[in-house]
């Protein structure tokens, strides 16, 4: 017989032997999603092939995290470095959003999740964009999950972004140089208004953000895999809550 399945949060489903998983929950998670090459090329295949498996991943970490009522996911889809990269595989990238969503939307729907991008959309090749612009169209009414992908998206940007747009309500009179405090600053980053994320994880052994959620991570638990991203699954999430479970978050307090 199969595990017992049982209800609880936001009527999500866990099995019974998860029971450890079903208080303290991560309300965000973010996750840098690395070593699809490194899978492609360990198999004699393309490094496309990691990212194809890659983007079958990412179903099943939203499927994964819904269930155990993660509020908020974040996941790190192509950064501003990028662009660095061999033209065949950006534009294999680049073409990955448009086939995700088209095979997933119904199932986004259902749920109720929110999808939400952040990074500069406008560098995007057109057939990408208007991929972002529907998805975050058809699903802004949506209640459940908001999970956000960062697309052409680097911490160092976002926040020079943000500098630009203070500086301009100034010059518009609109705020002033001493009104400048974290919490106003912070409703300038784009991720707002999503909470700093709880739980950093990152694959494939590297150890670093990577230009990520700079300003947001400051307190967040970081965890780390050797795992290569195509290789994830939900015993590995699992392994990563029960960690940050463990984890005394006094955010430079005491208790
Ligand atoms: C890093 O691995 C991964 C990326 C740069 C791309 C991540 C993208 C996905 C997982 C698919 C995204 C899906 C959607 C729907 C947008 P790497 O190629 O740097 O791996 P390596 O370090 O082993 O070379």
């Amino acid at each position: 017989m199969g595990p017992l399945i049982g209800w609880f949060g936001r009527g999500k489903r866990v099995s019974a032997g998860d029971s450890d998983l079903k208080e303290n929950i991560p309300n965000h998670i973010a996750i840098i999603m690395d070593g699809n090459g490194r899978w492609a090329t360990r198999r004699g295949l393309p490094r496309i092939a990691g990212h194809r498996a890659g983007m079958n991943k990412v179903r099943e970490a939203i499927r994964a995290c819904d269930e155990l009522g993660v509020q908020y996911l974040t996941l790190y889809a192509f950064s501003t470095e990028n662009w660095k990269r061999p033209q065949d595989e950006v534009d294999y990238l680049m073409r990955l959003p448009e086939e995700f969503f088209r095979t997933e939307i119904n199932e986004l729907l259902k749920r109720g999740v929110q999808v939400r991008f952040v990074g500069d959309v406008t560098q995007l090749p057109t057939y990408t964009r208007e991929t972002v612009v529907n998805t975050q169209r058809l699903t802004e009414g949506n209640t459940g999950m908001v999970v956000t992908f960062a697309l052409n998206y680097g911490g160092r940007a976002e926040v020079i972004h943000a500098i630009h747009h203070y500086a301009d309500q100034v010059k518009a009179g609109l705020a002033t140089w001493e009104d400048l405090s974290e919490e106003n600053f912070g409703r300038l980053l784009s991720t707002f208004p999503v909470p700093d994320p709880d739980l950093v994880i990152r694959t494939s052994g590297e150890r670093r953000l990577s230009n990520f959620l700079i300003w947001q991570s400051v307190y967040s638990e970081l965890w780390f895999t050797e795992v290569l991203w195509p290789d994830f699954t939900r015993t590995t999430l699992h392994e990563a809550i029960r960690d940050y479970q463990r984890r005394k978050r006094r955010f430079g307090g005491l208790k």
